[in-house]
């Protein structure tokens, strides 16, 4: 399986995933800044990989860290970490998990503390792994077998720690002996679909085919598609599901069309402080995303452009939310209260 970021002699390095599919390179970064960066531009990206990587971040900043006011530097670190990107909420739980760490470790040698805040950084990414299995497991049943499985974005072993959430989903239905194979969103306008969830299925010999997105009506309604499974940036306290732009018109198409769409997510996706998916942050990013292909432009210069990267499906288009502790169902005020513990 590909390592999509890891912790090598005192830096992070992460694979490239604005280069795949055409280059499999890796990004050393040795400073937070250049982790905060990374982040942003997208080296590395998927709501729980950004988690890991801010904690590396984190623990990168504290071994940077010179002079006696350590406090005013690790706060310099984590709100420079939490600027990088708005939606996905497991960048600002590993954050505090962090953050709450170096607390507890007041009064103690500086050495002790960043030995601390490495191994904190570490087991997140870890946990990461496990938790993205256990979800897998949870998951498995739920795909029908002999059928094909949809999915919108990459929420694979490359935008966590390691197997996926939504393909980990996959991953586990095919390593229980189901026959399925994969249809992949394209994904404008980034190309996560095109460009690394395909990549990253085929690593795996998991049969995968490419469609745009404007297909997938086409193929929701032919019968074929079993059920859509996709990943999540946040998830509000009744169950609206933030995700990459256009999951909202595949979910409404699902619905349409009779297929279960499922979500998979880790429990720190979760963001129970918010009521409905209306409150949550949605990142608008650079035009040039939507007017170029590959640094090519598709549109006239100077069109005005819109380019929110996330949008929120409403709880009542999705059949169930499959987290590592067990699959929630409606109505998601009580199931992911009572998952979160
Ligand atoms: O903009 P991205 O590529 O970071 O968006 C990623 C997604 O929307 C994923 O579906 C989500 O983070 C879940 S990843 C397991």
């Amino acid at each position: 399986m590909v390592e999509t970021i890891q912790w090598v002699d005192g830096a992070v390095v992460m694979i490239d995933q604005t280069r795949l599919p055409l280059e499999e390179s890796y990004e050393t970064c040795r400073t937070y800044e250049e982790v905060a960066a990374a982040i942003r531009d997208m080296i590395i990206r998927g709501a729980p990989a950004i988690g890991v990587a801010a904690a590396m971040g984190v623990a990168l900043g504290a071994l940077q860290a010179e002079g006696p006011d350590l406090d005013a530097r690790m706060e310099t670190v984590c709100s420079t970490l939490a600027a990088t990107r708005p939606t996905a909420v497991n960048l600002f739980w590993a954050i505090d998990r962090m953050r709450r760490l170096y607390g507890s470790l007041a009064g103690r040698p500086v050495a002790e503390i960043q030995r601390t805040l490495v191994e904190e950084a570490l087991r997140i990414r870890e946990e990461d792994i496990a938790i993205c299995r256990a979800i897998g497991r949870n998951g498995a049943e739920l795909v029908p077998a002999g059928k094909t499985v949809l999915t919108h974005c990459n929420a694979g072993a490359l935008a966590t720690a390691g197997y996926g959430t939504a393909l980990g989903v996959i991953r586990a239905a095919v390593e229980s002996g189901k026959n399925v194979d994969v249809f992949a969103d394209e994904t404008r306008p980034f190309l996560q679909g095109a460009r690394l969830t395909v990549w990253e299925l085929q690593q795996d010999s998991i049969p995968v085919t490419l469609i745009t997105d404007n297909m997938a009506g086409h193929f929701l309604k032919s019968g074929r598609i079993g059920c859509v499974v996709v990943g999540a940036d946040r998830i509000a306290a009744n169950g609206d599901v933030a995700n990459k732009v256009g999951t909202y018109s595949v979910a409404v198409l699902a619905k349409e069309n009779g297929v279960p769409f499922y979500v998979a997510a880790p429990i720190s996706t979760l963001d129970l402080t918010l009521e409905s998916g209306d409150k949550i942050p949605i990142e608008q990013r650079a035009a040039a995303e939507v007017t170029h292909v590959f640094g090519h432009a598709v549109a006239p210069e100077g069109t005005a452009v819109e380019n929110p990267a996330f949008d929120v499906t409403p709880a009542r288009y999705v059949a169930a939310i499959i987290t590592e502790k067990g699959v929630a169902r409606a109505p998601y005020e009580e199931s992911l209260r009572k998952l979160a513990g």
